[in-house]
């Protein structure tokens, strides 16, 4: 800015304690020593978007660089700073090291987080910009209230009512959950009741069934058993089928035997129908033999009679043959002669006449003789023909014989077994028969069927009886649970009610809490001490004008004046809208001093000592300006006496009154370059 190079106080000194005036003529570069410490700490935005370039003033130079040495709790820091021509930034903080003599550097540090104090916090109590000394006297009590929370950091109640929302969210959020779970403990009763009023009919129900099943099984008791039953049922079933068979066979025999010769006495001894039919057999094997024989001279018969026949033939074919090939052509002694087509032997037609006839009486005896064989023949067969009727009626009787033996074999057996059958009857009867009603086949089917009814209603009726049971058992289980659901419920109400005194408890603390912000910490208890505080130094400052500060601060943003003072000419309470402008300057003074006094001495929260800011030096640019002369003097003897900062530095371009001695930062410009030049002043005189 204005300077070119700056180094105050020179060398490696240091700034005394107390008061330090920094004085020169307008323009001449007091504020920018003050933007430049500030710039340090806080950086461009205290220029508030004012770019680099409008600062770093000589052409040739790139950058803009601070270095401010400073005390902190005790240690002794620098802070570098530097602002290029493009907005580039680098900050650097370096602690001394005492046992290395050295300063090294703090990594990563950042510059609200050091100081614990926000530049905002900064601007309203330890750097007082030129302009802003009467802005304080000028707040209404909402925004004052809001600051100082703000300053002393009052915000960890916040965190306190966050957390007790947070508190309350969860215990809320737990009680709706359980709510959701919950059922009317009436409506379970109710259900209960309805079970038991239902379990009741069912118990009555389950009675009856019970009295009717013994009834029933009374009933079954009573008649026969099934076994009983079937085994008689049976027993009339064989007899019957035994019966019809025995009677079917006996008929089929007596029509048979009608037919025969026989009477149903033969067959009482088996012996006598063996004996036929072995007869028969051997009757049958003699004539099977007769006839066989009979056979084979018929057979011998048809041969002599076809070796016969085949003569005749052969002779009529010589016949033929000579006929066909002799030819009586040569001629010798007068006489016809031809040759022998066989023997080529000369043959009369004498000799062939003698031979044709001879070949003829031979065909006439060989057809007697067939004659004679054909005769034989026709008596062969008929004998033949005889002995085989003979041979198939003793084969019919010894078929009739068998069967005849098997009917009555059969027609016997069934008998036997009829009577076996009628007496296991009886033997039953004898044994049991008492217990029928009624012994005739269709009585015992009636007590079958019966009996099958009963059983089935009677198996029915237990289906029935047992799922009643299992229902009530169900039911009866139904009611424990019930009742043990009513238990839950009576817990979980209980669990309600707990979370709901819990919210009550915890709104009623966040209620606390608040008021305590407001009311009693703010209002009663800071206010009290800002308003004292201030009260000390207005007096003086107005020299005796203004006293006893009213801090009204619980009022909301709207509301009217909450700050007000004593006019102690009337002795009224004016609001300080009323005030001059050189009262609202010290009014303003003196709060900013209050409510810096206090920053470094009250403790707002058990936390706070750890938390408040530690910056013990005040740096105001101008408060003097509206004020008289004999004010500037109260305020600045009242600034040098002051033991409640280490370092104030005040900037004026006022005269000083001679007789306020205090360090001096003598500021001056060189008119010709407009570079701005500063110096380290010593007193004249030792304060
Ligand atoms: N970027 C800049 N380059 C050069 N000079 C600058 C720059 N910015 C400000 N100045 C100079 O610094 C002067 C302002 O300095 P400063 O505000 O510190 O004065 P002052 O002593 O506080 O005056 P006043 O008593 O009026 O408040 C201006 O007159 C101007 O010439
Ligand atoms: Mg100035």
């Amino acid at each position: 800015m204005g300077y070119k190079h700056l180094n105050l106080p020179k060398d490696n000194d240091e700034f005394p304690e107390g008061l330090i005036l920094v004085s020169g003529k307008n323009s001449y570069g007091k504020s920018t020593i003050l933007e430049g410490v500030l710039f340090a700490f806080f950086g461009p935005r205290i220029f508030r978007g004012r770019n680099a370039e409008s600062f770093i003033t000589y052409g040739v130079q790139e950058k803009a660089e601070i270095y401010v040495y400073f005390i902190f709790d005790k240690k002794k820091y620098y802070i570098y700073r530097k602002w290029g021509r493009t907005g580039s930034i680098i900050t650097k903080l370096f602690e001394w090291v005492k046992n290395r003599k050295v300063y090294q550097e703090v990594k990563r540090f950042n510059t609200e987080k050091f100081f614990e104090i926000s530049s905002e916090q900064a601007m309203n109590t330890v750097f007082v910009r030129q302009g802003e000394v009467e802005e304080l006297a000028n707040k209404r009590g909402a925004e004052l209230r809001e600051m100082i929370i703000d300053l002393f950091r009052l915000n960890i109640i916040d965190d306190a009512l966050s957390f007790l929302d947070n508190e309350s969210k969860g215990k809320k959020y737990e009680k709706e959950n359980l709510e959701k779970l919950r059922v009317p403990i009436e409506r379970i009763n109710n259900d209960i009741n309805r079970i038991e009023k239902e379990n009741s009919q069912l118990r009555k129900l389950i009675t009856e069934q019970e009295k009717k099943k013994v009834n029933y099984e009374q009933k079954i008791n009573d008649l026969p058993s099934n076994e009983l039953i079937s085994q008689l049922e049976n027993l009339y079933n064989q007899l019957k089928s035994t019966n019809d068979k025995f009677l079917s066979y006996k008929n089929d025999f007596k029509v048979k035997i009608k037919k025969t010769d026989l009477s149903i006495g033969d067959f009482e001894s088996q012996d006598t129908i063996i004996n036929r039919i072995k007869t028969y057999t051997e009757n049958k094997i003699k004539l099977k033999k007769e006839k066989n024989e009979l056979d084979k001279k018929r057979e011998a018969t048809i041969k002599g009679l076809g070796k016969t026949n085949g003569r005749i033939e052969d002779i009529k074919k010589s016949i033929n043959k000579m006929e066909k090939s002799l030819k009586f052509t040569i001629k010798k002694e007068g006489k016809k002669i031809a040759l022998c087509p066989t023997c080529q032997n000369e043959l009369t037609k004498e000799h062939y006449d003698e031979m044709i006839q001879k070949f003829t009486n031979d065909i006439k005896l060989n057809q007697n003789k067939v004659k004679s064989i054909s005769q034989i023949l026709t008596s062969f067969n008929n004998n033949i023909k005889n002995s085989q009727d003979k041979l198939d009626a003793i084969k019919e009787n010894i078929t009739i014989h068998q069967g005849l033996k098997l009917d009555f074999e059969n027609y016997k057996k069934y008998e036997s077994e009829l009577r076996k059958i009628e007496k296991e009857l009886k033997s039953f009867l004898s044994a049991y028969g008492t217990q029928f009603k009624n012994l005739s086949i269709e009585g015992i089917k009636e007590l079958s069927s019966e009996k099958e009814k009963v059983s089935v209603e009677l198996k029915a009726l237990t289906n029935s009886l047992d799922e009643k049971k299992a229902k009530l058992q169900a039911e009866q289980e139904r009611i424990g649970q019930l009742r043990n659901e009513i238990l839950k419920m009576k817990d979980l109400e209980k669990k309600i009610g707990d979370y709901e005194v819990d919210i009550d408890h915890i709104n009623k603390a966040k209620e606390f809490v608040r008021r305590f912000v407001t009311e009693y910490m703010v209002v009663k208890r800071l206010v009290k001490n800002i308003a004292l505080t201030t009260d000390k130094y207005i007096k003086d400052f107005t020299s005796g004008q203004y006293s006893d500060l009213l801090l009204d601060l619980s009022g909301t943003r709207k509301t009217g004046l909450s700050l007000r003072i004593k006019d102690n000419y009337n002795g009224e309470y004016e609001s300080t809208e009323v005030l001059s402008g050189g009262d609202r300057t010290a009014l303003g003074i003196a709060l900013r001093l209050a409510i810096s006094e206090l920053m470094s001495s009250i403790r707002p929260t058990k936390d706070s000592p750890k938390r408040n800011p530690k910056i013990d030096f005040l740096l105001l640019d101008e408060p003097l300006a509206a004020l008289d002369e004999t004010r500037r003097e109260r305020i600045l003897k009242h600034l040098i006496k002051s033991k409640s900062f280490s370092q104030i530095f005040l900037i004026t371009h006022t005269t000083i009154p001679p007789d306020i001695h205090a360090h001096k930062i003598i500021v001056d410009k060189d008119i010709s370059t407009g570079i701005s030049k500063a110096r380290f002043e010593k007193p004249t005189v030792i304060i």
